[in-house]
């Protein structure tokens, strides 16, 4: 099958390109400008979310499309930071479902990134695809995000809106934040330590991705999440003990808020979903939980 990926030159899109084309199909990757690192036999246009709509000759002909591109949350949101979060989500993908209007013949299925930061602040509350949008400014980007994704599906193209939750993986993302500190003896939780962690193993990321191309029961919402989220807390000591390092310190609310400014949110909001729906669809996670997860990565 011809799959056309945005976000392929990124933490996630990179790995998933390799399993796609490892499982026979052929990949087209769109990106802002052109990459190393990406084989030559992938086919590459260039795209930029926030300005204008994909070239059509890159969606034509495709079987499926995985929308993943959008600007990096990790860093400190100024104001500016914020619009680019949210346009090039939210109009972006406004631009695709709009290219996907103007082919000849149409991908069977979407899938386009979301976050569990659809959920907001959430306490010890289970998360569900079905429980409500929290508040704040991801969970309405996110809310806004897969609005623009589900309009697809009036065009009889299969959405499926992955709420993506921390994702480990051995070079990049949230780990590669988190490691150094705690190999410097400077590791600890955040703030209480009472806020739930939804984090996946990047190998079940990119797996659940593909689950979701293949798989016609799923459709809508879909939470990409290990089946056991944990404790800040007991993040911090399960990574501590895989780093064979102590986890002496907390870092206070206030200094995360001072450093990070809003952003900070992201690392105090509670967010204790669940897989439902890809478990109800028959996926099984090669790392269900955190311990074997982190010593496969680290150890
Ligand atoms: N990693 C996680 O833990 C996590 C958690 C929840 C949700 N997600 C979501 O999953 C998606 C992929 O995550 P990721 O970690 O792989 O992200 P990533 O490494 O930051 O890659 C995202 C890609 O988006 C493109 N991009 C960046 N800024 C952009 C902008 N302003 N306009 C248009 N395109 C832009 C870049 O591609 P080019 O430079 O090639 O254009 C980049 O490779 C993102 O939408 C993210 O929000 C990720």
């Amino acid at each position: 099958m011809i799959i056309t990926l945005t976000g392929g030159t990124g933490f996630i899109g990179r790995k998933l390109l390799d399993h796609l084309r490892a499982a026979g199909h052929e990949v087209r990757v769109l990106c802002r400008s052109p990459k190393t690192g990406i084989p030559p036999e992938v086919a590459l246009f260039l795209w930029d979310a926030m300005e204008a709509d994909p070239p059509l000759e890159s969606l034509e002909g495709a079987g499926a499309v995985v929308h993943l591109a959008g600007e990096s949350v990790a860093q400190r949101w100024s104001p500016e930071i914020k619009r680019r979060i949210r346009t090039s989500r939210v109009e972006g993908t406004r631009r695709l479902v709009k290219a996907l209007t103007g082919l000849d013949s149409k991908p069977a299925v979407l899938v386009s990134a979301s976050a569990t930061g659809y959920y907001g602040d959430r306490g010890d509350e289970e998360l569900t695809e079905d429980a409500a949008p929290g508040s704040g400014f991801l969970a309405d980007v996110c809310r806004e995000w897969e609005a623009e994704a589900r309009k697809a599906a009036e065009l009889g193209i299969r959405v499926v809106t992955p709420r993506i939750g921390m994702v480990l993986g051995p070079d990049g993302g949230a780990l590669a934040q988190m490691v150094p500190p705690f190999k410097m003896f400077l590791g600890g939780q955040l703030g209480s330590g009472r806020q739930w962690m939804s984090w996946i193993h990047i190998e079940d990321m990119v797996r659940a991705l593909a689950f979701a191309i293949e798989n016609t029961a799923l459709e809508g919402p879909v939470n990409a999440v290990a089946p056991n989220p944990v404790r800040n807390s007991q993040f911090t000591r399960t990574l501590a003990r895989t780093l064979r390092r102590p986890a002496l310190f907390t870092v206070p609310e206030r200094a995360l808020r001072l450093l990070y400014g809003e952003m900070a949110g992201i690392l105090l909001a509670s967010q204790r979903a669940l897989p439902r729906a890809l478990e109800k669809a028959g996926f099984t996670f090669r790392f269900p939980e955190l311990g074997p997860a982190l010593k496969h990565l680290l150890g």
